[in-house]
């Protein structure tokens, strides 16, 4: 994606809840006119109007509606006032706005065919990648373009070094990915952070389990992987002490004594010397880390997927958490227990959030002190203006108690947690590879890019077309996996089934590859340069109920990425694309481009209606984050 906007030079126009683009959003354009015509009658507020205004969700209801009592017109009754509008509505061949209908207390609006014809095919032409965003929506104030950028910070796919790369992390990742492009698109500064789980004291375990299977060798060729076996080794050996410790925890007795030795005192003794900065324990933490971040890199990179700041529970600096335990125990939020420190938020009105340690009894730091801290570094370094964690729906807890701490800090903290949004989302059910179980993510690419491969084989007259197919059939897996998981809201838990999402029939990834590349596929078959179809015949597409109601899609593209940018839901791109592609299809057997009986000109106006559909779509796959095939 490319990260810088030209902005488009836009005037913009306020209601009371948002402002409206009419040259970059041709739905607002729409509001525009509609607006006008309704405070030239009955003196309606054009703000009202503006803000009532709602893009419908089945286009057979109109392209807009509006819902008459939205207009807060005292004395008369909304379905009168409805009736009264649409006869005084003036409406004529040219003009935006078809006669309006009057249903109950509801009008809808239809645009005129040669409103959609005029205006929408040269407007997508022109703005080509940029339509449908508006740079203008990161403005600290969107209709001054003085005003400054906000800055957003997305922390998105955090996996842990040493670990397994779970479902989680792939879906963090996915969706982080796209509300990163989301942002990046309306304007704003945005920083792509992965917080890695590289602190801790499994990185004490996972260096004792070093000393005792380390191996230069396997390091070097396969990092990611060699530590993974260690750490399952050295887990594995620790299992019998963590049984009979967690069994002394559960008959009440005390555990200091079996905390200090043995595999789990080594651990912990190790992760001591690491936060107290021992440069011999740290140099091969960070070997680890630095090699395991070269490799994720690698990989991120096929799944189109940059970081602008690898961060980490590492990088929280010890000053920044005792400063905010300071403060905690100042305001008699952080309390002693036993040489721990704990927060009983049972005391501070959230019952919910329970007890929680904040810091080891050995006065090491956990998993809630660093995110602590680092929520307050961010801020010094950053100055951000919304914080979005992309983080599974199993940490809601976790991360409610770290908002709920930030508040419990008072002042300036409080104010960062208004700032901060938990990002969540369901689970995976089933994700494995065809072998076993999953490690890695690459393990998950690589086997749906060999199933996709598969699938294509079954096509033998097709797939001796392709140029690449291996290439071909990891971008194609990648969209399948990709397209899988932001079909449905975030929210949802889903089966991770290869079969489904591989098909190419259904709403899935090859699915809309497959609708691109047809696109694509018609401008190898005519020759019509561009500027040929700038220069086309547009009212030639008017008669034509298929074109009228491909470009009536096409033109709330913008409109469903400002909807976005409200939902955070991949799934509202998503499904607005499948439609536009089911429109699409049904349109090939009526619109010909290829010598159409009626002749070139016709053949260029249409030939000027797929590039703009195909752009759309382009620019849609793109936000999401998928890389859009011209041929497969
Ligand atoms: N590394 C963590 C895990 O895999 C996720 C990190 C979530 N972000 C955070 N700020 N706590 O469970």
């Amino acid at each position: 994606m490319a990260p810088q906007v030209p902005a488009i030079p836009s005037q913009g126009l306020q209601s009371a809840d948002r402002s409206f683009f009419p040259d970059l959003n041709p739905l607002d354009r729409f509001r525009v006119a509609i607006a006008e015509e309704l405070s030239r009658i009955s003196h309606i507020d054009k703000s009202l109007a503006l803000s009532g205004l709602d893009r419908t969700t089945n286009l057979d209801n109109g392209d807009l509606v509006l819902v008459v009592p939205r207009l807060r017109m005292k004395g008369v009754a909304p379905a009168e006032l409805a009736k009264k509008i649409v006869a005084e509505f003036e409406s004529h061949e040219g003009a935006k706005v078809k006669a309006p209908i009057a249903d109950g207390i509801s009008i809808k609006f239809f645009f005129t065919p040669t409103e959609l014809t005029s205006t929408l095919v040269p407007l997508i032409l022109q703005q080509q990648e940029a339509y449908g965003f508006n740079p203008n929506l990161g403005l600290r104030d969107p209709l001054n373009p003085d005003s400054g950028q906000k800055t957003v910070i997305v922390e998105f796919s955090s996996p842990n070094i040493a670990k397994k790369f779970h479902a989680g992390h792939l879906r963090s990742t996915i969706i982080g990915g796209f509300l990163s492009n989301l942002y990046e698109r309306s304007g704003y500064k945005v920083v792509r952070m992965n917080y890695l789980g590289d602190w801790g004291r499994q990185y004490g375990l996972l260096a004792c389990g070093w000393k005792r299977y380390g191996d230069e060798d396997a390091f070097a060729k396969d990092p990611i992987g060699h530590l993974f076996d260690i750490y399952v080794k050295i887990s594995a050996d620790f299992q019998p002490e963590e049984d009979e410790f967690k069994a002394a925890g559960k008959r009440g007795e005390d555990t200091s004594e079996l905390e200090s030795r043995g595999l789990l005192g080594e651990a912990k003794a190790y992760f001591k010397r690491m936060e107290d900065g021992d440069e011999e324990a740290l140099q091969l933490w960070r070997r680890f880390r630095d090699l395991s971040i070269e490799r994720y890199n690698e990989t991120y990179a096929r799944l189109n997927i940059r970081f602008t700041d690898y961060s980490g529970e590492s990088q929280v600096k010890q000053e920044t958490m005792k400063k905010a335990e300071e403060i905690l125990r100042e305001r008699g939020v952080l309390e002693s227990d036993e040489g721990a420190s704990i927060v009983d938020f049972k005391k501070h009105g959230a019952k919910k959030l329970g007890v929680a340690v904040v810091r080891n009894r050995n006065g090491t730091s956990n998993y809630l002190l660093r995110d602590v801290g680092a929520a307050i570094q961010r801020e010094d370094t950053y100055h951000f203006d919304e914080l979005l964690y992309v983080v599974m729906s199993e940490q809601e807890t976790h991360l409610n108690r770290l908002f709920k701490i930030l508040d419990l800090m008072g002042e300036g903290y409080a104010t960062l947690s208004k700032r901060m949004k938990h990002i969540t989302f369901g689970k995976v059910m089933g994700m494995s590879t065809r072998k076993g179980n999953v490690k890695f993510l690459d393990d998950i690419l690589a086997d749906v890019g060999d199933f996709m491969h598969d699938v294509m084989r079954r096509n033998e007259t097709k797939y001796s077309q392709v140029e690449d197919p291996t290439r071909t059939a990891e971008l194609l897996g990648l969209s399948a996996i990709m397209v899988q998981d932001m079909s449905g809201k975030r929210i949802n838990n889903y089966e991770f089934s290869l079969e489904r999402m591989t098909s190419f029939e259904g709403d899935t990834g090859p699915y809309l590859q497959y609708a691109h590349a047809r696109l694509s596929s018609i401008f190898r078959k005519v020759d019509i340069t561009r500027d040929e179809m700038l220069g086309a015949d547009f009212s030639l597409l008017a008669q034509s109920p298929h074109a009228i109601s491909m470009l009536r899609a096409m033109a709330r593209f913008p409109d469903m990425v400002h909807q976005a940018q409200k939902t955070l839901e991949p799934t509202t791109i998503l499904m607005y694309l499948f439609k536009l592609t089911h429109e699409l299809s049904s349109s090939y057997d009526h619109l010909r481009v290829v010598n159409p009986p009626e002749g070139r000109a016709v053949s260029i106006a249409r030939a000027a209606l797929y590039q703009a559909a195909r752009q759309v779509l382009h620019n849609g796959m793109v936000l999401l984050g998928l890389r859009p095939l011209d041929r497969m």
